[in-house]
């Protein structure tokens, strides 16, 4: 269970749902965990639970700046940086024919630019000569909707291909610059938290589905395990990509969808 002592994690988007699940996860895995998030209130009781040793930072991450004095306050509080999980996200459901422009460039700024921004910091955080320095890992949070083809969510499904994309190409550079940063993506399926909740309500209200509990048997119905994913679930996934038994795993999108996207 300590297979993270003496680690250091910073867990965007740990306010809550997946995120809270990943930070609590790391925690309980021995690691030092700081919650990132917009969400002031719910991130600091989340810090607050998991106890001394703990913190949060407010972070938007479409913000570049705010990225950069994240991770300064980080690496002060946690006296380094070796695990960066780039979790926040979020989707805004609507068939392709009614799209919103404005929907589109909020999923794009917090999935894509945020993502990009988390990379960007994390690796000038961890690499030889940054303000950690000791290389580390990163785990991005795709989506099984990278891999599928599922209605209702072409632009949240186009963000999470990006971040799979991201994913390999820093793991690239890493390697090739000598960063000694390892860098991979989960691809979860549906987890019943705040979004996936909301997704399934969405496109039943859209008509693709005829109750949000339809939807919810539709995505079963499509999963080789037979039910939804869990919180802990992804949030084991996640610990083990950033322990030393993933040491030779990087530029990969582990699939955590109980078979869906196979
Ligand atoms: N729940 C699912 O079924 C599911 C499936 C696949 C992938 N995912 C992905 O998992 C991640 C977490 O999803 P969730 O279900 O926990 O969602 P959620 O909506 O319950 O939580 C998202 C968290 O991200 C934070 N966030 C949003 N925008 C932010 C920003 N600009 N800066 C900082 N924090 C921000 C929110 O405040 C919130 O705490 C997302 O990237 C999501 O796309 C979720």
């Amino acid at each position: 269970m300590s297979e993270l002592s003496g680690r250091r994690a910073v867990v965007t988007g740990g306010a809550q749902g997946l995120g809270e699940g990943m930070a609590r996860a790391l925690a309980a895995a021995g690691a030092s965990v700081v919650v990132a998030d917009v969400k002031d209130d719910l991130g600091a009781k989340v810090a607050a639970d998991l106890g001394e040793g703990h913190g949060f930072v407010h972070l938007d991450v479409t913000d570049d700046s705010g990225w950069a004095s994240a991770l300064t306050a980080a690496v002060g509080e946690l006296g380094g940086l070796d695990i960066l999980v780039n979790n926040a996200g979020v989707e805004i459901t609507s068939l392709i024919t009614e799209l919103d422009p404005a929907d589109v460039r909020t999923m794009l700024e917090v999935n894509v630019l945020g993502t990009s921004l988390g990379l960007k910091h994390g690796l000038r955080t961890m690499r030889p000569g940054g303000a950690a320095g000791q290389g580390g890992t990163i785990i991005n949070v795709s989506s099984v909707a990278a891999t599928i083809a599922f209605p209702g969510i072409a632009v949240y499904s186009a963000t999470k291909s990006a971040v799979d994309r991201l994913t390999r190409v820093a793991a690239m550079e890493s390697g090739k610059l000598g960063y000694g940063v390892r860098v991979n993506c989960v691809y979860p399926g549906l987890v019943p938290t705040e979004m996936g909740a909301g997704l399934a309500s969405d496109v039943a209200a859209l008509g693709l589905f005829e109750s949000p509990q339809a939807a919810v048997e539709g995505v079963v119905g499509l999963t080789p395990a037979g039910r939804l994913g869990t919180v802990e679930d992804m949030a084991d996934a996640v610990v083990f990509l950033a322990t030393d038994r993933a040491r030779f795993i990087t530029g990969v999108g582990l699939p955590v969808d109980g078979g869906m996207g196979m």
